[in-house]
């Protein structure tokens, strides 16, 4: 039963869309449970729109809606804002108003935290007002409470996530349905998994995002965009995932943070990434995502979830909305960014090392095995197997090559070689490949 004492928490919603209607109708739906569970209610008292004449599949009173942004902040009876605006600017000058005002926050926008975190975490300190974020992670998936709190007698080894729901459907659909990438595309943004602009997905800066944060939490440390690295799936073909289960590997869009001890440096990338079949991370597959962890303590951990969805992300957002209403009961607990280590720098990524996938479309001529077998020994790059399959086209041959460790750096100084071999057709295709 909710305190009587105490007045319902009254929340300021920015933004309707997918996400935030689906709060609104949780909220709705699980009143009872949230108020008996949290001994207080929560009471939505105004939503921000872009647009009051677009039409909405969940019904909500007309007189919670404004297109007025600044009157959430203003209205000193609202006590928490949820940010679900997306974007990096409006979104920023929202959040950083609130906290001045001394208004809990709550936010999905993994970009803003990503790009802009590191400054909003400040004011947030200073203010000593929390921002929550769980839901700019892996949707459902509760991870970032679970790395705040439940890892929190741990030093973080390393963390592999499979992290875009997008890319995992389209890379799915291409192994178990043999459809090539632009089909799967499509058929992602047919179902609505892909967005009708789909680039951030696809480029991997959605799961870099996601995958800052993640770091950031591990680590105690912003690592900036500009050193992660970061390749999308656009051109993954077909045929190179085809190859790889020749191999016995599946094709996942793989976010790798690692400490490396000795350097105290972070290793951070988002990658298109060979896994061992056999691997728990290699059945992850259509939209789900999963988080697979490596404490000192703990040992491993794996989190398997909805990463995306109106009802798996509201859930993360109403998990944040019932923690500031605890917060706001008691002015205590953690406010949002608990820097677990303050470790370091990021680890430059030709000093990050692998296993590698290499394709390379090369003459169908005797010795070019051998011209690309001395660029890679020239490099000390050892060869683990080869493929030369023998129903190719008359005159090119695809010439596949998983190879040993080496670093980044090492592997493409010996492709900026092989490139500029006569035998070379086309640019090789390299993938690394994640022993996990
Ligand atoms: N578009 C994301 C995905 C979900 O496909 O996983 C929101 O980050």
């Amino acid at each position: 039963m909710a305190n009587q004492e105490q007045p319902p928490l009254q929340i300021g919603l920015a933004g309707f869309g997918n996400v935030g209607a689906g709060v609104y109708k949780n909220l709705l739906k699980n009143r009872a449970l949230l108020e008996k569970r949290l001994g207080r209610g929560l009471e939505v008292r105004r939503i921000a729109v872009r647009d009051l004449s677009k039409p909405r599949d969940v019904e909500l009173p007309a007189d919670l809606m404004t297109t007025d942004l600044d009157s959430l902040v203003e209205d000193d009876a609202i006590d928490i804002v949820v940010e679900l605006i997306g974007g990096t600017d409006r979104a920023f000058d929202l959040v950083k108003a609130a906290l001045e005002r001394g208004k809990t926050v709550v936010t999905g926008n993994k970009a803003l935290l990503a790009e802009r975190g590191q400054e909003l975490f400040a004011i947030a300190d200073e203010r000593k007002t929390p921002i929550y974020f769980e839901a700019a992670v892996a949707g459902g998936i509760p991870i970032i409470k679970t790395v705040q709190e439940s890892l929190v007698g741990n030093h973080i080894e390393a963390v592999a996530g499979i992290i875009n729901g997008t890319c995992n459907y389209i890379l799915t659909r291409m192994t178990e349905a043999g459809l090539d990438y632009p089909e799967a595309l499509a058929e992602a943004q047919q179902l609505g998994y892909a967005e009708a602009d789909p680039t951030l997905d696809i480029n991997g800066w959605d799961a870099a995002h996601k995958a800052i944060i993640l770091a950031s939490l591990s680590y105690g440390c912003w690592v900036p965009t500009d050193r992660v690295y970061v390749e999308g799936i656009e051109k993954i073909t077909r045929r190179d995932i085809d190859f790889a289960q020749r191999f016995g590997y599946v094709v996942k869009l793989l976010a790798v943070i690692r400490l490396h001890p000795d350097s105290s440096a972070i290793e951070l990338r988002v990658q298109p990434s060979l896994i061992p079949r056999g691997h728990i991370l290699a059945s992850v597959n259509g939209v789900f995502n999963a988080i697979l962890i490596r404490g000192d303590v703990v040992g491993e951990t794996l989190f398997y979830g909805s990463g995306a969805g109106q009802d798996p992300t509201s859930s993360s957002v109403i998990s944040d909305l019932a923690d500031a209403a605890l917060w706001r009961n008691n002015c205590e607990g953690h406010t949002g960014f608990v820097p677990h280590g303050l470790y370091g720098k990021p680890l430059p990524i030709e000093e990050s090392a692998s296993k590698y996938y290499l394709r390379v479309e090369a003459d169908d001529q005797p010795g070019v095995l051998a011209q690309i077998a001395r660029v890679l020994g020239d490099h000390d790059i050892g060869i683990l197997s080869v493929i030369q399959p023998e129903d190719h086209e008359p005159g090119s041959a695809p010439i596949v090559l998983m190879l040993d460790y080496a670093s980044f750096g090492t592997i493409r100084a010996a492709l900026a070689q092989l490139k500029a071999l006569d035998c070379i057709r086309e640019d090789p295709v390299l993938m690394r490949v994640e022993s996990l």
